[in-house]
């Protein structure tokens, strides 16, 4: 393992003033991302898609850091034959990809999940090694009710985290460590403090027993949030106060950065939330976005699978990338949504 590259790959991912596109959604997430605009999910649909995305110029050079791939898309062609890869790394951001399998249920914990995904992981690392990805992603879900998530629900989805992560180092890619809390539920943001507390170090504590060197690799974490169907709704403020205070308690500084998930988060939202994280001052560690739904959605309703919207598409990206950009450095304003495109 040559750690001083996996830092500077791992540093180059949270670049000020960019971030991480995930364009990884798997066959089932993609169908439901097309079904709401009326597009049928083909693979000639998907392809045109994401090429729509990789193309856009200005977000790609000047926003976007890397982007996380699906394994059909890392082996697939633009319509005019150039590896979609290619696309990205002409671009300058880094080619990345998910590895993990989707979940399962966890056996004895009703309503529980575990990732999947480790079988035969170091042969797949390796051919996307050689095809060109540099970093990959691993998302654990936990889930937050009445009596879950149980300790055993976080403690095998961090031993499957930090498996995967060793076995990347190993490999040459840097990790996203992903255990997202989901924000589903109807808990307040004091309880999803407490549940990301709980799964943040106990996915650190096996990070460290399984000698995953913290310099080589990226945490994708949720934010301190209220779950949607809670009646009381914390205020931007209070989430970027919590998430903050939270991140510094759990996160050793060695970490060189923290992407966010969106979660479910509206756009503007999920962009005023990481601006206002850092108008609180400086940070141990690079902060940015590493957003899907919040970073497509407006290109895909400007797209909706016409060709000839494939310019409105890039524009809507273009300035979603720009925000979260902008906010990566403290320097996003609500009125800039006002002169989108
Ligand atoms: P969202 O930003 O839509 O939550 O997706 C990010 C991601 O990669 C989840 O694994």
């Amino acid at each position: 393992m040559n750690l001083t590259e996996l830092n500077r790959i791992a540093t180059a991912m949270v670049a000020p003033g960019k971030g991480i596109l995930a364009a990884d959604e798997s066959s089932g997430t993609i169908k439901k991302r097309f079904d709401a605009i009326g597009v049928e999910s083909t693979e000639e649909n998907r392809r045109d898609y994401r090429e729509m995305l990789f193309r856009s110029k200005d977000a790609m050079s000047q926003y976007i850091s890397g982007v996380i791939l699906y394994d059909e898309t890392i082996w697939q062609n633009a319509k005019d034959g150039t590896p979609l890869i290619k696309l990205i790394e002409q671009s300058g951001a880094i080619p990345g990809i998910k590895v993990d399998e989707g979940t399962q249920g966890l056996p004895m914990c009703p309503g529980e999940l575990v990732t999947v995904g480790l079988d035969k992981l170091a042969e797949r690392l390796k051919k996307y090694y050689e095809r060109g990805a540099r970093f990959a992603k691993w998302r654990a879900v936990i889930d937050i009710g009445s009596d879950i998530p149980s300790m055993t629900a976080i403690s095998v989805n961090a031993h499957a985290l930090a498996r995967y992560a060793a076995l990347c180092q190993a490999a040459q890619i840097v990790p996203i460590v992903e255990p997202e809390v989901l924000m589903d539920g109807d808990h307040d943001i004091d309880r999803c403090y407490e549940v990301t507390q709980r799964v943040l170090n106990t996915t650190f504590q096996e990070l460290r027993v399984q000698r995953v060197a913290l310099e080589g690799m990226v945490l994708k974490p949720n934010m301190a949030i209220s779950g949607k169907k809670c009646p009381k709704q914390a205020s931007v403020e209070e989430v970027a106060e919590k998430t903050i205070r939270l991140l510094k308690a759990c996160v050793p500084a060695a970490v060189p950065g923290i992407a966010f998930l969106s979660g479910g988060q509206s756009d503007e939202q999920a962009t005023a939330h990481l601006n206002a994280m850092h108008k609180l001052g400086s940070l141990p560690w690079g902060l940015t976005f590493s957003y899907g739904r919040a970073l497509q959605a407006a290109p895909q309703k400007a797209w909706s699978g016409r060709p000839e919207n494939v310019a409105a598409g890039q524009r809507a990206f273009s300035h979603r990338a720009r925000m979260n950009g902008l906010a990566s450095k403290g320097e996003w304003q609500s009125s800039l949504e006002q002169k989108a495109a």
